[in-house]
């Protein structure tokens, strides 16, 4: 049996920022694996199909070996299960989001009691961005290349071009 420390970084990631970057490459100090478990069911209407999210945090963590990229559909703590995996990564960046993650924790772990979620703090450079934060101000010609990976910074910029 394998005795890598995995855990688990689930999100809707539309797209991935340079503040979920942060945290995968904060997490990687604590676990030896990173799995970025891409939601199929969240309520959000997307900008991008699941496909292209996966494909763009793939090329993101191209030179990761220990990072990999999943879609899961339904529960997190079944994927969790199914992959036999007790870590679930989350990042904190203002106290306002600690009521939220406090209850999804609570709830994860109501559900299935041997899984554990660990906060990690986002940087202070990339407290306030949001995938819609991005997505708003790319819309309208902001710059927001500091702030996302490149592949991302690409398609954003194609996706806009077509709607300019
Ligand atoms: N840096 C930058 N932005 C960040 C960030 C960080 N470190 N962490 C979160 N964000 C942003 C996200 O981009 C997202 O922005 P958006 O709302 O504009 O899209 C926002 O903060 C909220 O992120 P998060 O809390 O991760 O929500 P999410 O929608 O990305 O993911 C799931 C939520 C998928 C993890 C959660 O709904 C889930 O587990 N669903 C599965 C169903 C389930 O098991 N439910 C029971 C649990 S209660």
């Amino acid at each position: 049996m394998s005795s890598d420390k995995i855990a688990v970084y689930p999100g809707s990631f539309d797209p991935i920022t340079m503040g979920h970057v942060d945290i995968v490459e904060r997490g990687l100090r604590v676990f030896d694996r990173i799995v970025i478990a891409v939601a199929v069911n969240t309520t959000k209407t997307g900008l991008f199909t699941l496909e292209e999210r996966k494909a763009l945090i793939e090329k993101t963590f191209e030179n990761y070996p220990n990072v990999e990229v999943a879609l899961f559909e339904g529960l997190l703590v079944d994927f969790l299960r199914i992959r036999n995996i007790k870590s679930i990564l989350r990042g904190l960046r203002a106290i306002s989001d600690f009521d939220y993650e406090f209850q999804i924790a609570g709830m994860n772990n109501t559900l299935c009691p041997d899984v554990d979620t660990v906060f990690l703090m986002t940087s202070q450079k990339y407290y306030y961005i949001s995938s819609s934060v991005i997505k708003e101000v790319a819309r309208f010609g902001g710059n927001i290349a500091e702030l996302v990976p490149a592949p991302v910074y690409e398609a954003l910029s194609t996706r806009f071009a077509k709607v300019k």
